[in-house]
């Protein structure tokens, strides 16, 4: 591999999203670590991803599935060790793919030296600078300083006594820290430092829109008002210019290692302009996009979505990216087998109302769901620019919807009273085995309750089966590699509800967004998101790969 295909190998990679705690557990504790990780090596070799992500695997109370970090700079026993981690590392290069981890800037967990010596500290501290602490208003500072929602429900403020409130995003365990103070910003340094020096190739950046915040106003403004002004410089939390000054010294250090780390930003940012800023050069290279995972089935969204981010990413010499589903989202084989709705809240709203029942109602059309779920991902493959892939999409594995409610770890859903479900129905650990002790994902019980079914949905079931959803990633992931070579896309004319476009002579992509079948254009076909019926047609919710 050449010096320029060794710093651009993210541009169009593939990467596979690992939720560690769920992915396989080697000990036995009900728990996935990162020895399960280094074994299953060959696997994702044989998937033909690019690259892994881990999302945190660093000491936590869990009280945000990890993304609540007490550590920034070790590995929670529970996961295994630094030196499992080396261990891990090494298998994973070994097998010629990339290792990406999780940096959780905005907060730390509330066992976190530093707000464990701030809530010691008192009002006025050095140690309170590090956070966001604030005086209540009203008699005695007993009311929160503003009315701000917490992400997760109820109020951003938590009282710590004497009048003085903390300001938390997500979970009253992840004090929200400040980014104007310097030793928050030599500190992230450091850790940055810390995993590139043990070989890992690249950072996820875990709320990256929100690091800069201006609570200087006096009082502050409201939860209203705040909604009003949006995302962007104006708005006191949300996307502000400031932020991009700590990703341009973060982008020092990664370019001072050879070759240069990579980073993707997880940026909630709708205005694909604001995002693009986050993925210049002099930033972090890149900005995850969401806007599939966040869209209906339907070839003029896709369209629309895929021409505005190329357009975007150009502009600023990035690439993008597409996501279909991750570890804070339903499915997406089960999203696509619900109705298919254009407002991302109402999206939302539905997605929710179907978990609190428990997955009854409305029901989920599991046939469809996959087909259009394969169709989607051969999609996104085709696409120029990287494709993150959760853990167990590559199974079809659908959503569990009917978790008890004494199983569920989501803070969203104790926060919200259980208004929110909550996001642990994508978390269930894998399933390896079709039968035995936690289908094979360990040699114990699964710190989130699998489901009977689970095992049709096994690695060992679909492995080696013709028409699997796991062959059928295998083939498109092999091909994929051979295939692309520029970042070029064409459209090409189609009928409606077909999307058509050219990656080369050698590769096109045509998907059917329809409920009944389309006429085939001409060309050899490479492969098949799904059973293919008479020749000269196109099935329901089936996109092809062909070559002229
Ligand atoms: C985004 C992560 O993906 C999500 O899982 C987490 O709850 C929040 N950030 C807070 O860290």
């Amino acid at each position: 591999m050449g010096p320029q295909e060794q710093s651009n190998w993210w541009r169009d990679a593939t990467v596979y999203q690992i939720y560690p705690r769920s992915f396989a557990d080697t000990n036995g504790d009900g728990i996935g670590d990162l020895r399960g990780v280094a074994d299953r090596a060959a696997y994702l070799a044989a998937l033909g991803v690019d690259a892994v992500w881990l999302s945190p695997f660093y000491p936590s109370k869990l009280a945000d599935g990890g993304y609540d970090v007490d550590d920034y700079r070790n590995v929670d026993p529970r996961i295994g060790t630094l030196v499992d981690f080396d261990a891990m590392v090494a298998a994973i290069h070994e097998v010629g793919l990339r290792v990406v981890v999780d940096v959780v800037p905005n907060h730390t967990g509330s066992s976190h030296p530093w707000f464990q010596e701030a809530l010691a500290a008192g009002p006025g501290s050095k140690a309170r600078a590090r956070y966001h602490f604030r005086t209540g208003r009203g008699p005695g500072g007993a009311e929160p300083p503003s009315d701000w929602d917490s992400i997760f429900g109820g109020s951003a403020w938590e009282p710590v006594g004497a009048g003085q409130f903390y300001l938390h995003f997500y979970a009253k365990e992840q004090p929200d820290l400040n980014w104007d103070n310097p030793e928050v910003r030599q500190d992230f340094l450091q850790t940055l430092r810390f995993w590139a020096d043990r070989g890992v190739d690249g950072f996820r950046i875990d709320v990256a829109h929100g690091l800069a915040k201006d609570l200087s106003a006096d009082p502050l403004p409201s939860q209203a008002e705040i909604d009003e002004i949006g995302p962007g410089p104006t708005h006191p939390l949300w996307d502000r210019d400031e932020v991009h000054s700590i990703y341009a010294e973060w982008r020092e250090v990664f370019d001072s290692y050879d070759p240069p780390r990579a980073a993707v930003g997880e940026v909630w940012v709708d205005d694909p302009a604001r995002r693009a800023r986050y993925a210049t050069p002099a930033g972090l290279g890149q900005a995850f996009n969401f806007d599939l995972l966040r869209a209906p089935f339907e070839a003029a969204d896709y369209r629309a979505i895929v021409a505005r981010n190329l357009a975007q990413a150009a502009l600023t010499g990035s690439t993008s990216t597409w996501v279909l589903s991750n570890h804070d989202v339903i499915r997406h084989r089960t999203r696509f087998g619900l109705p298919q709705l254009r407002d991302p809240s109402a999206a939302q709203e539905l997605g929710q109302a179907w978990l609190r029942s428990n997955g009854i109602e409305p029901p989920e059309d599991r046939r469809t769901g996959l087909a259009r779920a394969r169709a989607a991902t051969l999609f996104v493959l085709a696409l120029p620019g990287s494709a993150y892939l959760y853990q167990g999409e590559e199974l079809g594995l659908p959503e569990v919807a009917d978790l008890p409610d004494s199983a569920r770890q989501d803070p969203a859903f104790f926060r919200s009273g259980g208004r929110e479900v909550g996001r642990d129905g994508a978390r269930v650990p894998l399933p390896w085995k079709r039968t035995g002790t936690s289908f094979g994902f360990g040699d114990d019980g699964a710190h989130l309750p699998q489901p009977p079914w689970y095992g049709q949905f096994s690695v060992e079931a679909e492995a080696g089966r013709p028409g699997s959803t796991l062959e059928i990633y295998r083939q498109a992931l092999a091909l994929r590699r051979r295939l692309r070579d520029t970042e070029e896309l064409t459209w090409i004319d189609a009928p409606a509800d077909v999307l058509h476009f050219r990656r080369s002579d050698a590769w096109r992509c045509v998907t059917n967004f329809a409920a009944g079948a389309k006429p085939r254009p001409a060309g050899r076909l490479m492969m098949a998101s799904g059973p293919l019926g008479p020749k000269h047609e196109i099935p329901a919710h089936t996109t092809l790969w062909l070559s002229d």
